[in-house]
C-alpha cells in the first residue's frame, strides 16, 4: 500500500506544478478578437460600446503578454471584409486606433512596446493612417513586446500581393523562378520579419479563421473560447497559455 501511495502523491504534486506554472511561452500569439457586438447587445448597448470596451481590453491583454515575455502579439482589428459593415460602425472602427493611441501610447512607450501594423495601410482614412504611423515611429526603437495590429488585413489579398510582387521581380529579371521556395514566399508577406504564430486564440465561440494569416498559421496551435473579446480576461489568457504548453508540436514529424 505504502509503495502505491507515494508515487500517487508525487504524481499529484507534479500535476499541480504543471497546472500553476507556465514554462513554455509562445513567441508569437495571434488573436481574433471577436464578439464585441454580442457583448454590447447582451447589455442593451450599441455595438460601438462593445468595440470601445474591446479597445480597452487590448491594453489589458498587452500588459499580460508583456509580463509573460511573449515577443509578438498580433491582433485582428479590422479585416478587408469589415468594410461591408454599416458606415457608422466602419467610421467608429477607423477612429479606434487613434483613440487607443491617444489614451495608451504614453504607457506603451514606457512599457517598451513596439507597435507595428500589417494590412493595406494606403486604403485607411488619413487620420487612422497618421495615428498608426506616428505610433510606429515613436516606438520603433523599443525592444519589448511587438504589438502587431492587423488593420485592413486580409490573408488572401496579402497572398495576391505576394504573387504579384514575385511575378514583377521575375519579369524584371531580378528573380529566377528556380529561386522561389517557402522562405522566399515568406519574405514577400507583411510578416516576413516575424516568426509564425505559435498560438492562435479566437474569442466568442466562433471556430473559423476569417481570412487571417492563412499561410502563417500552417503549424500554429489553435485555442477557442466562448468568452466575448471585451470579457476575455487575464485568467482566460493564462488558460490558453497553459493549454499551449501541453500541446505536442511535431510539425508533421515524430516526437
Ligand atoms: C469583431 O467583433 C471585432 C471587430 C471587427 C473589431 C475588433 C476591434 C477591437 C477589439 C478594438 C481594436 C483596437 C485597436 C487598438 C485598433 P464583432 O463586432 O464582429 O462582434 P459580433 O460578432 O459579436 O458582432
Amino acid at each position: 500500500m505504502a509503495i502505491n501511495f507515494w508515487p500517487f502523491m508525487n504524481k499529484n504534486k507534479l500535476i499541480s506544478n504543471e497546472d500553476n506554472q507556465i514554462n513554455i511561452i509562445p513567441n508569437h500569439v495571434a488573436i481574433i478578437m471577436d464578439g464585441n457586438g454580442r457583448w454590447a447587445k447582451q447589455r442593451g448597448l450599441p455595438r460601438i460600446a462593445g468595440h470601445k470596451q474591446g479597445m480597452d481590453n487590448v491594453k489589458r491583454i498587452v500588459e499580460v503578454a508583456n509580463a509573460y515575455q511573449i515577443k509578438v502579439l498580433t491582433l485582428y482589428a479590422f479585416s478587408t471584409e469589415n468594410w461591408k459593415r454599416p458606415d457608422q460602425e466602419v467610421k467608429y472602427l477607423m477612429k479606434l486606433p487613434q483613440e487607443f493611441l491617444n489614451v495608451y501610447l504614453p504607457d506603451l512607450i514606457k512599457e517598451n512596446v513596439k507597435i507595428e501594423m500589417i494590412g493595406q495601410m494606403d486604403q485607411l482614412p488619413p487620420h487612422t493612417k497618421e495615428a498608426i504611423t506616428k505610433a510606429i515611429d515613436k516606438t520603433k526603437h523599443n525592444t519589448g513586446l511587438i504589438l502587431n495590429i492587423a488593420m485592413n488585413y486580409g490573408s488572401r489579398s496579402e497572398i495576391v500581393n505576394m504573387v504579384k510582387s514575385i511575378a514583377e521581380d521575375v519579369h524584371m529579371n531580378q528573380l529566377d523562378p528556380s529561386q522561389i521556395d517557402e522562405q522566399l514566399v515568406n519574405n514577400y508577406l507583411y510578416t516576413s520579419h516575424l516568426p509564425d504564430p505559435d498560438l492562435l486564440i479566437r474569442t466568442s465561440g466562433e471556430i473559423r479563421l476569417s481570412n487571417f494569416l492563412l499561410w502563417q498559421l500552417a503549424y500554429t496551435e489553435f485555442w477557442f473560447t466562448d468568452a466575448y473579446w471585451p470579457a476575455f480576461s487575464e485568467k482566460e489568457f493564462v488558460e490558453a497559455l497553459k493549454a499551449f504548453q501541453k500541446r505536442k508540436r511535431r510539425y508533421g514529424g515524430l516526437e
